[in-house]
């Protein structure tokens, strides 16, 4: 028998509300009790008395079991879900950069409280892959994970290659159909995806990875040249995260813009639509897609946690606690297209092999190795100077290869 759960949301912006029309259409034993927001002078759709401006009136009130929280505010969002987690309230949450921030403290919380904190919606929308992760490949080697797992950069580089629309607009527009994070830098600069990957990266591997230490380089600097040379040789360019086992010890994490051919399941996941794909040892190749961002498609993932908890789900993080010693590293190289306008910047970045390079008028690129060590050295100097870094093992014909010997595994 399920039990009944008292929620008390916090946010009601896009995906809380998307997740209270869900609510409202289904007969799960579960009530909405209160909402805690932070403007109250904003018009709602609902009865005032539902609102309330005090996180104590969810918090302290023992009527309430479980706390969604849907807000935008990483640290309160932290303290919010902390305070619920240590007085005996599970949680949901979708809170991407908060998780991923303070992921070993919110297992800890967990484990010393005996609560559980679920968040599903933190990762690809309504894709359901954490707790297939979690749960289905248990036992799977798993190789790799990538994907598109941004809505809003993934919206604008569609735009921009299927409609031929200028960045901004096409920014503008995700921004109105409410993709769009409250700062926008942190979907095109692939801060969010990168979020997503440490989330997803702990329950494929076990590994606990702090952001600071993961690349993202987001789409800012694509220019129409990038486009039209990805064009002619018949590929997209994608916002990809990569989490890769690179051996028995090593995983690596980061987050680049990527050529992908027509090929790759990647290639046709347009506009606001995730994708994953998982490289496993036994089932071989799998690919998940869905929406990845707004509210109802959200929504329907916090709301399957929220079924979950009224079977007392827990996420055991089995392969964090598993014997297996893996480490995550960026002592990688990888195969790069860089194009730049500062010359200097070719030699800077110490290319281990150049594959070819390239200049014509004001166009000007190189591709080839580089370690990825190397890389983040040098981000500053690449974002500054507005050169456009990709992935690109697609030009190339080499895949990502460890270095021998790691001799600085961080
Ligand atoms: N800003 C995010 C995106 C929302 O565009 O994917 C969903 O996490």
């Amino acid at each position: 028998m399920s039990k009944k759960l008292n929620i008390g949301l916090f946010g009601f912006g896009v995906v809380g509300q998307g997740l209270y029309d869900i609510v409202k259409t289904k007969n799960l034993n579960i009530e909405i009790k209160k909402i805690a927001i932070k403007n109250p002078d904003k018009k709602r759709s609902l009865p005032a008395e539902i609102f309330t401006t005090d996180r104590d009136d969810i918090l302290n009130n023992p009527e309430i079991n479980t706390v969604v929280e849907l807000i935008n505010d990483t640290e309160a969002a932290f303290e919010i879900v902390s305070r619920a987690l240590s007085s005996g309230k599970n949680v949901v949450s979708a809170s991407k950069k908060m998780i991923a921030t303070y992921l070993n403290e919110l297992i800890e919380l967990q484990h010393e409280h005996g609560t559980s904190l679920l968040y599903e919606g933190s990762v690809c929308g309504s894709i359901p892959i954490i707790r297939n992760l979690e749960e289905y490949y248990d036992n799977e080697l798993l190789h790799s994970i990538s994907g598109i797992f941004n809505g809003s950069s993934n919206y604008i580089l569609s735009k921009g290659f299927l409609e031929g629309l200028d960045y901004d607009s096409a920014l503008k527009q995700a921004q109105d159909l409410g993709f769009a994070e409250t700062d926008p830098t942190m979907d095109v600069g692939g801060y969010d995806a990168k979020y997503k990957l440490i989330i997803a990266a702990a329950h494929a591997y076990g590994v606990v990875v702090n952001p600071e230490q993961v690349i993202n380089v987001g789409i800012q600097n694509l220019s129409a040249n990038d486009i039209q040379y990805a064009r002619e040789k018949n590929l997209k360019i994608k916002l990809v995260p990569v989490a890769k086992e690179l051996d028995d010890r090593h995983v690596t994490l980061f987050v680049l813009p990527k050529f992908v051919n027509d090929t790759e399941f990647l290639y046709n996941v347009e506009y606001e639509y995730n994708g994953v794909t998982v490289q496993a040892a036994f089932a071989d190749q799998q690919f998940f897609f869905g929406k990845g961002a707004g509210g109802h498609p959200t929504g329907s993932a916090v709301l399957s946690d929220i079924a979950a908890l009224r079977y007392d789900y827990q996420y055991e993080y089995k392969k964090a606690k598993s014997v297996k010693d893996l480490r995550f590293t960026n002592n990688v190289d990888l195969n790069i297209y860089l194009s730049y306008q500062d010359e200097s910047l070719v030699d800077e970045l110490g290319f281990e092999h150049i594959h070819e390079r390239f200049y014509s008028g004001n166009y000007k690129f190189v591709t080839g190795k580089i370690n990825l060590q190397k890389l983040i050295e040098k981000q500053h100097r690449i974002s500054e100077s507005k050169a456009f870094v990709a992935f690109a093992d697609q030009l190339t014909g080499v895949s990502l290869a460890p270095v021998k010997q790691a001799a600085e595994v961080f």
